[in-house]
Formats: structure tokens, sequence, C-alpha cells
């Protein structure tokens, strides 16, 4: 395996929550590696570490043990600055409450990761519409988080993880509020656009039908991997 295809390689990973009597170990110790352009699911039961999981290697959380490497950086040796400027240049995150931010449009909403790169408003409007227009919700462009649907919500926050072309794009059941139809929709519309840009995709879900249409499933049980 050539070591420039990986783009994420987590070794003897760990996490814990807390202190002293109150330590909780969450990751024990995991091992992985995920290819450049790889679809993966993590899967597992309630409170495995999924979630934790995704929030490193999103660079949104400190581990105690072990090493992270993405993109080819030591993530413990980046500052929180740095590890912001990463984050906006490299990753798009999906939440599983779409974590849309409720005073700003859906359209605003979807331009904000470019306006933080700095890109021009006027440039930045034209993708956000662009992306509003394939995902069939042009006439919702000015309407808040509150006065959208669950689905168009979630929607919108794919739309607003993926506008920036990140290399690597992380889901936290971005389907878990959603009936079939939609949830199939906004499935269909993240491998779609990540299949077009050659995205590294990693999907936390417990739906089944997602894992499968992935190329690989990562079993987290217990804060371990499942061989
Ligand atoms: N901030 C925190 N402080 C302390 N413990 C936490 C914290 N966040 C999560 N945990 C605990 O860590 C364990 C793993 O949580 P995590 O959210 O990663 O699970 P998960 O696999 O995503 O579960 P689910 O499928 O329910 O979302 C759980 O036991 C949880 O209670
Ligand atoms: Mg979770």
């Amino acid at each position: 395996m050539m070591e420039e295809n990986v783009v994420i390689k987590a070794e003897n990973l760990e996490k814990i929550y807390g202190y002293g009597r109150n330590a909780l170990r969450v990751l024990k110790g995991i091992t992985f590696e995920i290819l450049y352009g790889e679809i993966i699911a993590i899967v597992g039961p309630s409170g495995a570490g999924k979630s934790t999981l995704l929030n490193l290697i999103g660079c949104l959380d400190s581990f105690q043990n072990g090493s992270l490497t993405v993109f080819g950086r030591d993530v413990a040796k980046l500052s929180v600055e740095a590890l912001s400027g990463f984050r906006n240049r490299h990753i798009g995150f999906i939440f599983q409450l779409h974590n849309l931010l409720p005073e700003f449009t859906a359209l605003e909403n979807i331009m904000m990761p470019l306006l933080i790169r700095r890109i021009k408003k006027r440039e930045a409007k034209k993708e956000a519409l662009s992306l509003l227009e394939r995902f069939n919700m042009t006439d919702r462009a000015n309407h808040k988080p509150a006065e959208l649907s669950g689905g168009e919500c979630q929607r919108i926050a794919v739309a607003r993880a993926v506008v920036a072309e990140p290399a690597i794009l992380l889901a936290d059941e971005p389907t878990g509020n959603l009936d079939r139809a939609n949830s199939r929709i906004l499935t269909d519309m993240l491998l779609e656009l990540g299949n077009e840009h050659n995205t590294t995709i990693v999907i936390v879900t417990h739906d089944r039908d997602i894992a499968a249409r992935t190329g690989r499933t990562i079993t987290l049980i217990d804060g371990n991997i499942q061989q």
C-alpha cells in the first residue's frame, strides 16, 4: 500500500473523556488507514465511540494517546488556529442535527464556508445558488432553517459541507431523522457529489442500505475496531 495514497491514518488512537475516577476510555487504541477517494461507513452500537472518532478525524476534538495523521499532517502537533484553518481548507462536516445557523438563510448558510475562506461574496453566492438549484431548493434560498423541513435542512447541511469542495467529507448519521425516501435522496446526493470530486467520505450510519453503498465498513464495538 503506497503511503501517499493514505489520507487518514490513526495509530493506537485513544480518547479518554474526563479524569481520574471519572475517566471514560471511549476509543481504546484503534489503528486504521483510509485511502484517498475511499468511501467508508462507520457502524456499531450506540455508545461505541463512532461520533467521538468522527470528531477526531474532523479535527474537532483532542485525544490522549496514539497518533492521527490527516493529509500528512500530525494533528496533535497543530495549534488551535492551525487546526481551524486546516479544517476549513480540507474538511466538510455534516452533523447529525444539521447545525445550520438559525439567524441566516439557507443561501447564507451554504455561502458561509466560502466567506470564511475569503472568497468574494458574489462568487460565493453563485456557487451556493448552483447547489440550491441542484438540490431543487432554489425557491427556499431566502428561508431560515426554522422555516424549512427536516429533510430540507439536511440538504442545506450537505450543500454547506460540499460547497468548498473539501477533500474529506465527514457525515455523522446524516439521514438519522429522515424517512426512507428522503434518506435515499440525501445519500444519492452525498455519493454523487463525492464521486464528482473524488472526495474521501466517512459516514457514520445505522442504516444498512447506506453502509452497503460504501466501499468499506469499519465496525466499532466498545471503543475497538472489530476485525
Ligand atoms: N463529552 C463527553 N464527555 C464524557 N463522555 C462522553 C462525551 N461524549 C461522549 N461520551 C461518551 O462516550 C461514549 C461514546 O460516545 P459517542 O457519541 O462517540 O457514541 P456513538 O457511537 O456515536 O453513539 P450513538 O450511535 O448513540 O451516536 C458514550 O458512552 C458517551 O456517553
Ligand atoms: Mg453518535
